[in-house]
Formats: structure tokens, sequence, C-alpha cells
């Protein structure tokens, strides 16, 4: 037997017994004639202690321990002297009888403790040293029990876990897809699943009524804090149902996750705001609405002084920063520099402080006055103390900067606090979206979103104003899962089709299988998806989801320990028909 207890389990009740643990040499520390060693396994950490007078020979095989040494040690547990209320374990220590070396270690590259020197990509290439350092493999245990109480809730609920093929046919959701070379069909390539989409539906057509799966989706885009090229989403659809009743049952979902891992109860329903709402108040579609500090548009109050950056502007808006008004010079010019940064792309920003007597001083105090000012204060809700902070310029651009503008002023105000959780609903989303480069519409979700039915007369006449029966969850700012109603009709589909710019023959041939399946009964039916990784991530308190992923990519898309993507053999590129252009091969 390598052990009778995990190291994070003995607590004084267990004095005076004699166990066995078996773990990883954290560190060990010699003090006179002591030496203590800290036994770490999945479960916690355990102190050993050695004492050179009583059994030198031991206390000498001990000292030679390194770091990460795996062995088993056989003791009597004994009360510490020198308690630790940091750790469950802390209160005991084992008076080491026997030890035994299980297995040596090299010197690890970083220290596998909860503060380590190990800078992240170090961390990435040797993950499975990163993974024994506690905090890290809390993320983990936190992943597994958020897809436990997911599989709890959706079973209880009827759902069916049913797994969709990884080779597949380009899904439509968007990015760029991963492919797969055929070596049977030359010339012929599978594609990942960027989501389980088209398959869900023919499972409702299958009349499973209700599915979910946890499953890996792809996508080749541009990676962010919250994206990776393979991720995990919670797939869910159902039959028979309106989108009041997905809204309910996946409402019912996040209440289960927030209630059994946070122990969060939410009274009341989770708030809802159309996707309009949310673009003109919080320039943003996925509003984090854990502070207020919502934009006001001022367009019309800004016109007619002959400032240029407002006087020709389609659209101004504010945002008013409670109690900012003795903001420095310094930090003003910061938040300009801060809005004028490509990614956000705003001209300028203007500001307006609300003085203790009312009076307000702006940067543009030339152009605007008092009464012009103290309007806009009016406007915007301001108090004495208040700082507005201005922006001018094409509505959705200035919308969507100004939007950046409240996150950063809400994280420098601290209101952005990760242990606060403010969930809610964005729905009545557009159906399509303008691309200027190509001159086409796009669907906003995928080519399958039903258009609201009220607005489906416009499909051809007005496309910019068709709504779709779509929805996000939001949770403090990100995205946590997206859905629709979809279209089960062929007719709606036809149009759909024709308004995105595809030819029958081009439907049929990326998505023939669908819609004939179409053809032999589709019940109504729609869906959602949840980010898994950025579920649990947000439960963890962070929005960087590779901390919840065992082996995640970098931002590169590199896996940098297992070395991929790799070049493979000439025989298997040959298997497959590819061969590599000569500049690729001189890179
Ligand atoms: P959507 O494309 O909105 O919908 O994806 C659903 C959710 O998946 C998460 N997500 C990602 N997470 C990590 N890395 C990525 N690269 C990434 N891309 C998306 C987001 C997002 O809300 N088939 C539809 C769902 C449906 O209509 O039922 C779909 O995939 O949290």
């Amino acid at each position: 037997m390598y052990r009778t207890h995990t190291c994070g389990e003995l607590s004084l009740s267990n004095r005076g017994e004699t166990v066995s643990l078996a773990g990883w040499v954290q560190r060990s520390r010699d003090l006179g004639g002591m030496t203590f060693i800290d036994l770490r396994d999945r479960y916690g950490i355990t102190q050993l202690v050695f004492n050179m007078e009583t059994n030198a020979d031991l206390c000498m095989k001990a000292r030679k321990l390194g770091r990460e040494f795996v062995i088993r040690a056989e003791g009597i547990v004994a009360e510490r002297s020198n308690k630790n209320q940091k750790i469950p374990t802390g209160e005991i220590e084992i008076i080491t009888e026997r030890i035994e070396v299980l297995n040596a270690s090299d010197t690890p590259p970083f220290t596998i403790e909860e503060n380590t020197d190990g800078g992240d990509e170090l961390r990435m290439k040797y993950r499975y040293l990163d993974l024994r350092r506690q905090n890290v493999r809390s993320n983990i245990i936190l992943r597994h029990k958020m897809a436990q109480e997911v599989r709890k809730y959706l079973d209880g609920q009827g759902f069916i876990e049913v797994e969709t093929p990884v080779l597949i046919k380009s899904t439509p959701e968007g990015a760029r897809d991963f492919v797969v070379p055929s070596r049977l069909h030359h010339g012929e390539f599978y594609a990942l699943p960027q989501s389980p989409q088209t398959f869900k539906q023919l499972l409702m057509v299958a009349g499973f009524d209700k599915y979910f799966q946890i499953v890996k989706c792809f996508r080749d885009e541009d990676l962010r804090a919250d994206r990776q090229p393979e991720f995990t989403q919670v797939d869910c659809e159902m039959s028979f149902i309106h989108q009041e009743d997905i809204l309910n049952m996946f409402e019912g979902l996040a209440r289960h996750l927030f209630q059994e891992i946070k122990g969060l109860v939410f009274h009341g329903p989770f708030p809802r705001i159309s996707y309009d709402e949310a673009m003109s108040r919080y320039g943003s579609d996925k509003p984090d609405i854990r502070f207020d500090m919502c934009i006001t548009e001022i367009t019309e109050n800004v016109k007619g002084r002959n400032f240029p950056p407002f006087e020709l502007a389609a659209y101004a808006g504010a945002v008013s920063a409670p109690g900012c008004a003795g903001w420095s010079r310094k930090q003003l010019d910061e938040l300009t520099e801060f809005v004028k940064r490509p990614q956000i792309g705003a001209a300028g920003l203007v500001w307006a402080k609300v003085e203790a007597d009312g009076t307000v001083r702006s940067s543009a105090d030339k152009y605007y006055s008092a009464d012009d000012l103290a309007n806009i204060a009016l406007m915007t809700g301001s108090d004495a103390g208040d700082l507005i902070l201005m922006m001018a310029g094409p509505r959705e651009r200035t919308l969507s900067a100004l939007g950046e503008l409240r996150l950063e002023m809400g994280r420098r105000l601290g209101l952005r606090d990760s242990s606060v959780y403010a969930p809610l609903w964005v729905v009545d989303f557009p159906l399509l979206e303008w691309d200027d480069e190509t001159q086409r519409f796009y669907a906003k979700h995928h080519p399958f979103t039903a258009p609201k039915p009220e607005d489906i007369q416009y499909m051809e006449s007005d496309p910019w104003r068709v709504r779709a029966n779509a929805y996000d969850l939001v949770i403090n700012g990100t995205e946590i899962g997206g859905g629709s109603i979809r279209i089960h009709d062929p007719e709606t589909q036809s149009l759909m089709f024709r308004t995105l710019g595809f030819t029958a023959e081009e439907a049929q041939k990326q998505f023939g299988f669908l819609l004939n399946a179409f053809r032999y009964g589709a019940p109504p039916h729609g869906g959602i998806a949840f980010g898994f990784d950025r579920w649990t991530a947000i439960m963890g308190g962070s929005d960087t989801i590779r901390d919840y992923i065992a082996f995640p990519k970098n931002n590169q898309a590199r896996d940098l320990m297992i070395d991929t993507p790799a070049t493979i053999k000439q025989e298997q590129l040959d298997e497959l028909g590819i061969e590599i252009s000569k500049e690729e091969e001189k890179k």
C-alpha cells in the first residue's frame, strides 16, 4: 500500500496514528537539528519532520531529497508547535520514521509553489509541472465541477447527451475552418466543426427533442484572452419551443451553476435588454452592468457652437464618471491616449468637470457657454464632483469607443469587481450585418437563425431593419453564450439564402444535407451554446480562459509543450497528395 491517507487529509483528530503518505517534495528546510519537508499531492500539503538527534541516518537521507522527488513516507501524526492556520493540515506534522524514494526528479525549471518564478512561456512548455501548482490545479477542478453540474441540470430537465462527428464539412459560424486533408480522397478535405450547429438541428429533425453536448469546437481566428483555437461549448437544442422557453430553461442552468458553484442566489429574473439598447446605452452588445455610467446621446446639444469635431459629427455621446472631477491633467491625457489607440479609434476626447459650486469647466470652454455646459451636465445626470467625458464621430464607432472608455473608467474606479456577478440577456439582435469590403450581407449569427415573424416583410426591401429571434447570455461584460430560434420552413430558408447572396445551387452544395432533412418534417426548434471555458473562467473570477484549460495553446495558437503545429514527414505529405510551396519550405 503506497498510502493510508492523502496529503490534505490529516488533522489533530489523527494525532498518534501511524500513517503513510505519498507525494512530491515541494520544498525542504534544514533548521539546526531538524529538517522539514512539505509533501504535496492533489489534495494538499503535509509537513514531514526529521530529527537529527533521534534519527541521524534518516535525517541525512531526507536532506538529499531534491524538489519534486516522488517519495513515500511513514511516521506518526503529531501536533505542531508552530501551527500554520493557512492550510487545513497546518496543525499537525508527521514525525517521520521511514522514507522511500519512488522516483527522483531533475531540478524543475521553475518553482512549483503558489507563487512561482516561472514566466508564461516556460510554464506553458512545462504545463504538467504548472498543473502541479495548487492554484492552477484548482481551476481545472472548478471546470470539472462545472461540467458535472451542467450534466446534472440538463439531465434533470430531460436533455440527452449525444456526440457528433469531428471530421465534418464546413460549418456556418463565420470564422475560418481548420481543415484535415483526406488520404483516401486526394484534394478533398474535412473541416473541423466550428460548432455542432447543423448536427444538433438534424437531431431535432430526428425527434430527439432535447439535446446537449459538452463539445470541442475549432475556429481559426485571431486569438484574445477569451478565445482559443479549440475551445469547449455546452451546446444545446430543443424542439417545440419559443424563445421564451429557451431563455427560461437556460436561465435555470445559469442559476443552478451560480448556486452550486458560487453559493449565489439571484432574486428576480435576469435583466433583458435589446441589442439596440445595449449599443446605445453601453456601446457594446455585451454590456458589463456591474456598474452604471451609461452613455447619453448629446448630438443635438453640442451642435451650433462651431466646435469643429462636434459640429460635423453624425453622433456625439458622453459618459459621466462620478466623483472624478478632481482628475489631474495627466490622468485626462492618459484617457485621451487610451481612446485614440487604433483598436478604439476615437479622434479625441473632450472633458467637462462639474465643480463643487455646480459650475462646469471644460476642455472646450472656448466654444461652449456656461449654460451649454450646465445643460450637458443635466442631460448626463452629472452632479457636483463628476467628470463628463465626451466624444463625437460616426455613430457606431463612437458608441463603441464610448463603451470602451466606460469599461476603462469602471476598471480604474474599481467597479469591475470579479466577485460580483451581473448576468443579463441581450435579445433582438439584427438578423444581418453588412460587410463593406465584400459589399454583401452576412448572417449576424448564422444562416439558420429565424427572423422575427413581424420583420420578415422587410427581408428584401429593408434588410437592415430585420431583427432575429436571437439572444446572448452576458455575464460581467463577457458573452457567455448565444443562440437563436431556427428557421424550419423551406420558404424562409430560401429567402434567407437569397438575402445572403447564395444561389440555390451554392446553398444546396454547402448545406444540402440539412435542407433535404428539412423536407421530412422539421419541428420548430431552437437552441443555444455556451462558451464553457469562458463561463468557468468567469466563475473562477478571471477573464483569461487559458488558465482554465488543462493544455491550452499560446496566443500564437501554438502548443509549446508538445511543440505543435509542426511539419510532417514527406511520406505523409505524399500519401495525402500535398505539396508544400517552395516559399513555405524556405521559412
Ligand atoms: P457562437 O458562435 O455564439 O454560437 O458560440 C457560442 C459561444 O462559444 C464561445 N466562443 C468561444 N470561446 C472560446 N474561444 C473561442 N474562439 C470562441 N468562440 C466562441 C462564446 C460564444 O458565446 N452554433 C452557435 C450556437 C447556437 O446558435 O446554438 C454558436 O456556436 O462564449
